[in-house]
């Protein structure tokens, strides 16, 4: 009983230091939820990325989720597929790895409406890369 203690504890002493780490980057607001402890690779611009998000209002209203879409969101790292604040967040991220992001308007959809997100919106996102490929368009760069 006593080893067995000793190993939750020591388990959940590995998890609170991994987890919660949160910094700004150019105004993105970035908490890491979970991070595995097998990460050898980290997200660059040129990768091609793989996530599942829920995106809410700061208020807590949802707005958009993959989960229920059903449909994850891929993305090529520096291409302006997605807002600006999603790019800033989701760098150098490793497969598996779990972040809690707050995006201001300016880095999101701006002061025009869209969709139903309303003009000036900060953004947040829980967003999870479930998929990370090296630059896959290296072969066709000049
Ligand atoms: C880490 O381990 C998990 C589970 O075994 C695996 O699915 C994942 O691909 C690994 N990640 C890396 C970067 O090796
Ligand atoms: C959005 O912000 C801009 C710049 O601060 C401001 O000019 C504009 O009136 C705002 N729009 C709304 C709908 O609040």
């Amino acid at each position: 009983m006593r080893l067995l203690f000793l190993v939750v504890v020591g388990f959940y002493g590995v998890f609170v230091v991994e987890a919660g780490r949160k910094w700004v980057d150019q105004g993105v607001e970035i908490e890491v939820l979970y991070e595995p402890s097998n990460c050898t690779y980290r997200s660059q611009m040129k990768d091609m990325l793989t996530t599942d998000y829920i995106g809410k209002f700061p208020d807590g209203k949802k707005f958009d989720s993959t989960y229920d879409r059903k449909e994850a969101m891929t993305y090529i790292m520096g291409q302006g597929d997605v807002i600006k604040g999603c790019e800033i967040g989701t760098m150098k991220m490793c497969k598996g790895e779990k972040r809690y992001l707050v995006i201001p308007p300016n880095l999101a959809y701006g002061s025009t409406q869209y969709g139903q997100i309303p003009p000036n919106s900060t953004l947040t996102f829980e967003i999870v890369l479930t998929d990370l490929q090296e630059d896959p368009f290296r072969a066709f760069d000049p």
